[in-house]
């Protein structure tokens, strides 16, 4: 069963320079209770593709094809806002890098934990319970105090921390987890990623967990989707993808180097060149410009070629291991 399936989702926005497609041709599935990592550089269409699946696109984006299929029934992008609305926040549910995006600096953390509680059904007593248990649950420590205490009162890492009880408190199916440990120090964010881990076996939920550190995603995620310029140039389970790159991309981020992702690489290796201008999207391969085995079949674009058990990759040379790790 998949929580959520992506399906061709196509997304472009309307610019003074003309249409920019940002993601083309995105597709991808969250089995039940998985983590699913989405790694790529700036710009490749990380933030888009969390926004087209909630609806929550600028109103200069539109998407031109594709589905996002919720529990094999909800077909959200053809959800009216009131339904969508509902299912956010209860079905689905966000963590952000900046805590404060989900805390009102003016309200108890006590009122904002009863509040997201709205539809639950709950007397006002079980709703402070609920609260004062999610609180234990995310670590906070004398939780009961804590619900009459503000948002500033809390260091960043507990405010983070607090963020996720809240999107928790509704035992959502699907967790979306952007860059939520960026802005976290080191010790801080190995106890958030074992916290983020802990309550997602808890609570039996998916997620689907966006980040540029490698190291973050080795060590949380079963499955990774690699992006780049908007598209899925690689997915498979984290150990196929780390261990067994199969398009030039990967293999360059992870750099071949066995001892890299156990390591805590928290910024992606710069790679020589730039994104292409989305607006002018090249013919061929999107990674070509910047390929080290770059050849004369990526004019033409490459098909996705499944390599094995759900392992796949956008190249010409994704068949053929050895030949896509030679950097020379
Ligand atoms: N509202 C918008 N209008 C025009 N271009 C946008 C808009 N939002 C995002 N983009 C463009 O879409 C591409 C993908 O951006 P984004 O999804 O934010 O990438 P990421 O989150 O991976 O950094 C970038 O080229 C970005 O400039
Ligand atoms: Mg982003």
């Amino acid at each position: 069963m998949s929580v959520l399936s992506v399906n061709g989702l196509t997304v472009s926005f309307t610019t003074d320079g003309g249409t920019l497609t940002a993601l083309r041709d995105v597709s991808f599935d969250i089995p039940d209770q998985r983590i699913v990592g989405v790694v790529g550089e700036s710009g490749c269409g990380k933030s888009t593709l969390i926004n087209a699946i909630l609806g929550l696109l600028a109103d200069n984006g539109r998407i031109d094809a594709g589905s996002v299929l919720f529990q094999n029934d909800r077909e959200l992008t053809r959800l009216g806002d009131s339904d969508m609305r509902a299912l956010r926040g209860q079905r689905i549910s966000t963590v952000f890098q900046d805590p404060m995006g989900a805390l009102n600096p003016v309200l108890s953390v006590g009122h904002q934990m009863i509040n997201v509680q709205y539809r639950s059904g709950r007397s006002k007593a079980e709703k402070i319970a609920r609260a004062v248990e999610m609180l234990r649950k995310v670590r906070i420590p004398d939780a009961d105090t804590a619900l009459s205490r503000y948002p500033h009162q809390f260091s960043g890492g507990m405010k983070q921390r607090i963020a996720i009880a809240m999107a928790l408190m509704m035992e959502p199916a699907l967790l979306i987890a952007d860059e939520p440990t960026t802005a976290l120090d080191a010790t801080l964010e190995v106890a958030t990623i074992e916290l983020l881990k802990e309550l997602q076996r808890d609570i039996g939920c998916s997620v689907l967990f966006i980040s540029h550190h490698l190291g973050v995603i080795a060590e949380l995620c079963d499955e990774v989707i690699v992006m780049y310029a908007g598209e899925v140039v690689e997915r498979g389970t984290t150990r196929q993808v780390f261990n067994d790159p199969r398009h030039p991309y990967t293999f360059r981020l992870l750099d071949c180097d066995p001892a890299r992702q156990h390591q805590r690489v928290r910024h992606l290796p710069t790679i020589p060149g730039e994104i292409p201008d989305l607006r002018r999207r090249p013919e061929g391969c999107i990674f070509a410009a910047r390929c080290h085995r770059v050849h004369y079949a990526c004019m033409r674009t490459p098909p996705v070629t499944e390599v094995g058990n759900g392992h796949a990759a956008r190249c010409w040379l994704a068949g053929n291991p050895e030949t896509v790790k030679v950097t020379a």
